[in-house]
């Protein structure tokens, strides 16, 4: 029986070298290349690749094609913390420590970490252009991937949330708020792989009974991560959540602990976690072996950082 930490460490074995491919050894010359990759390489739980191995493994992904599924991982990776460079700038949240190291823009300098972050989100883009010129068959999975992480998903949230500071907003725009800035790219994670293994089109993946129950998974799993995110925030440390603690009160940030109180959104984020647990045996009724998944979904309760 598997446990999270075996399943998070063989994700960082099998993400990092693919991350470490991501740019060339002479592009590594270039400093923002290099606080690019100090981003990139720095840590992280690497919970998205670790959703789209799960995903691939779950729904029966050929062996010849883990390699496409890593690929398309390390990309969303790539979009994940070029987000988290820019998120902490000071110009949105002011943060020192990121995945228990100096933010990019302390270990390097504001410009630097502004372009990395572009860099990374470029490069991305690249890297989709690139697989779907090699297989058309992968262009709906590259197109939702820049769509999620556009304006009806993560930047879409950030706007949100930036534009929600010092103000009492309704649970409603809360959890739109979430349901973009988080949950866009856990949606992206839990779909990809299974549109790549099967050539899907915004047709097929429309009437596709796999695709539905592994989005609800996602908005589920999504808004369970972030409620997590917002408790974690007042109840950890610094030291072991390798990010500062207290930042949102600071900010006047709205977030699921400010609007309902932390007893309240503990109960939010178990009722999450239950319903991706329903959602999972449904997936098990389809034929898929969903432990892994579940191991995940308790994860959400339990995670330290
Ligand atoms: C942090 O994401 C930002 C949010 C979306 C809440 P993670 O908690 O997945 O950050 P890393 O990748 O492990 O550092
Ligand atoms: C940021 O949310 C989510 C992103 C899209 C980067 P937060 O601002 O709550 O993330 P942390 O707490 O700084 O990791
Ligand atoms: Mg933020
Ligand atoms: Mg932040
Ligand atoms: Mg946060």
């Amino acid at each position: 029986m598997a446990d999270i930490s075996r399943l998070i460490e063989e994700c960082s074995e099998w993400i990092t070298p693919e991350l470490e491919r991501c740019f060339t050894d002479k592009q590594k010359e270039d400093i923002t290349v290099k606080a690019a990759m100090y981003s990139l390489l720095g840590g992280g739980k690497r919970l998205r690749p670790l959703m789209m191995k799960m995903t691939a493994e779950m729904t029966g992904c050929p062996e010849e094609l883990m390699d496409d599924v890593r690929y398309f991982a390390a990309t969303l990776e790539m979009i994940h913390t070029y987000s988290l460079i820019h998120d902490d700038l000071p110009a949105m949240d002011n943060d020192d420590l990121r995945r228990g190291r100096p933010t990019c823009h302390k270990a390097f300098d504001e410009g630097i970490a502004l372009l990395a972050g572009d860099l990374l989100l470029n490069s991305a883009y690249e890297r989709l252009f690139a697989a779907t010129i090699k297989n058309p068959g992968y262009a709906y999975a590259s197109s939702c991937m820049c769509k999620l992480a556009g304006i009806e998903g993560m930047i879409g949230g950030q706007s949100i949330d930036l534009a929600s500071e010092e103000k009492k907003i309704s649970v409603e725009l809360l959890v739109e708020l979430q349901e973009k800035k988080t949950g866009a790219l856990i949606e992206t994670a839990i779909v990809t792989p299974f549109y790549l293994m099967n050539g899907m089109t915004e047709e097929t993946a429309a009437g596709d009974k796999t695709v539905r129950l592994l989005k609800e998974l996602a908005a589920h799993l999504g808004l369970a991560f972030q409620i997590k995110d917002d408790l974690l925030d007042v109840t950890s440390t610094a030291e072991v959540l390798g990010k500062s603690v207290g930042k949102d009160s600071r900010d006047d940030k709205s977030t699921f602990v400010t609007l309902l109180g932390i007893e309240n959104a503990k109960k939010c984020l178990e009722d999450e976690t239950s319903a991706a647990k329903r959602v999972l045996k449904n997936l098990a009724e389809l034929g898929y072996d969903t432990e892994d998944y579940q191991i995940l979904s308790d994860y959400m309760i339990s995670r330290e950082n």
